[in-house]
This record gives structure tokens, sequence and C-alpha cells, in this order.
């Protein structure tokens, strides 16, 4: 399960590129991507 999310946000699948032209502040940098798949993986498990 964290896997699965981790591809999406590493992929730029999400959040959706649409979404972000309305939201530009969702645009995550490196770091935030990192941190939002550790917590991820800290609250599902997974590698
Ligand atoms: C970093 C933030 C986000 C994460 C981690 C995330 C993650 C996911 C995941 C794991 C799925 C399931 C995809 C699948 O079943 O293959 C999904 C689907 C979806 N997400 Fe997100 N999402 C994020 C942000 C957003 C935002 C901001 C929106 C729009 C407001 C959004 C809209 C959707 C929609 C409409 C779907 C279902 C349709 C689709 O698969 O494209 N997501 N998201």
């Amino acid at each position: 399960m964290a896997n699965e999310i981790s591809e999406k946000i590493n992929s730029g699948e999400m959040p959706p590129r649409d979404y972000i032209l309305l939201h530009p502040e969702a645009v995550l940098s490196t770091a935030e991507k990192r941190s939002l798949i550790d917590g991820l993986r800290a609250t599902l498990g997974g590698r």
C-alpha cells in the first residue's frame, strides 16, 4: 500500500497536474516528497 502510493508521488502522478495548476502550493519539493513517503511507510508499513 505505502509502496503504491509512494510510486504515485515519485512519478508525479499525484498530486494531479490539473490540480497543481489551480493550487501551486501543492507542488512538493524532493524533501517534502521524502517526508510524506517516510510518514506513509511509518503509518502503513512497507519498505
Ligand atoms: C501527494 C498527494 C496525493 C497522493 C499521495 C495521492 C494518491 C493517490 C492514489 C494512491 C490514488 C489511487 C490511484 C490508483 O488507484 O491507481 C489516487 C487517486 C486519485 N487521486 Fe490522488 N493523491 C494525491 C493528491 C490528489 C489531489 C490533490 C487530487 C485532486 C484534488 C487527487 C485526485 C485523485 C483522483 C480523482 C483519483 C482517482 C482517479 C485517478 O486514479 O486518477 N489526488 N491518488
